[in-house]
């Protein structure tokens, strides 16, 4: 890997979606993104983290592919060995995740898609940053990295509640929790940490859902009126590795068209 000693950001499950907004936009604010994903076949350039790659190359920017499944210790294991090797992370964000395959009532709540979502969404982010966190606190002590920082991608459905989709809410829940727990243990060594909570954005996790969603943003459930995108979470991500918001460590940046506001 040839890096160019540029700052390197990871981007975990980024072969699509909100991570694919998210690392071209770190490629053209100068980092070199790692594009991480399960799936990964560098044959096929048309889709999935080899398109994302090439998409960052042909505007001038660098990547590199490394599969990793964020629930597997020996995937995160390898990942971590293959950075550590590259000598640098000033990024890390958090965004690999899945929706439940199934949506089913709480009373039918299923223990394997429980289990699943809890060790992709919450298990997975929750190790591997404690094990990158390790290294970005080396690094900043000896000079290597000025300034890492970590971003955590959660959801709405860290607070609202779906009860179609139980796990999902319990899961980003938990997420939301683990990045105010790195936020304040990694405030003495002044690493910023941030949770960026999208809201409803068009991705193909959400294309399931899609006329659902159609219809209840028409009826206004947002108060802008339209799908958030994956580029209106990337600008969040971006504002934060710029270094705008390093001393609201601990923060949730809400991108989610005005979900949020309760209204009378
Ligand atoms: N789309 C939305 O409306 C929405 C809203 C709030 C939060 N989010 C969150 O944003 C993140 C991205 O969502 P998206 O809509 O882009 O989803 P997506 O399904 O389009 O993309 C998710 C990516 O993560 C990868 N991935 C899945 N499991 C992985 C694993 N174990 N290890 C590594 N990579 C893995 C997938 O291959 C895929 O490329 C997720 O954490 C999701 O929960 C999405």
């Amino acid at each position: 890997m040839n890096t160019q000693d540029k700052r390197i950001a990871l981007v975990t499950g980024s072969g699509r979606g909100i991570g694919r907004g998210i690392a071209l936009q770190l490629a053209r604010d100068g980092y070199h993104v790692i594009v991480n994903g399960v799936n990964v076949d560098p044959a096929n350039t048309a889709s999935g983290v080899y398109e994302v790659k090439s998409a960052i190359e042909a505007k001038g920017g660098t990547a590199d592919v490394i599969r990793a499944d964020v629930s597997s210790a020996q995937d995160r294991q390898s990942l971590v060995a293959i950075i550590e090797n590259l000598g640098r992370l000033d990024l890390l964000v958090n965004n690999a995740g899945v929706a439940p395959t199934q949506r089913r009532d709480l009373l039918e709540a299923d223990e394997e898609s429980f289990d699943r979502l809890i060790s992709i969404n919450l298990k997975g982010p929750y190790f591997l940053t404690r094990d990158l966190a390790r290294r970005m606190i080396d690094w900043k002590s000896d000079g290597i990295v000025e300034q890492p920082r970590i971003a955590f991608i959660t959801s709405i459905s860290a607070y609202a509640s779906s009860p179609s989709r139980g796990e999902y809410c319990l899961s980003k829940a938990g997420l939301s929790m683990a990045a105010t727990l790195f936020a304040d243990r990694l405030a003495e060594v002044e690493i910023p940490v941030i949770e960026i909570r999208p809201g409803i954005i068009r991705t193909d996790m959400t294309g399931a859902v899609q006329d659902k969603y159609d219809r209840l943003i028409a009826e206004g459930l947002l108060p802008t009126r339209r799908w958030g995108l994956p580029e209106d979470v990337a600008k969040a991500v971006s504002a934060f590795a710029r270094g705008d918001l390093d001393y609201s460590t601990g923060t949730v940046i809400d991108v989610d068209g005005g979900f949020r506001m309760r209204k009378l």
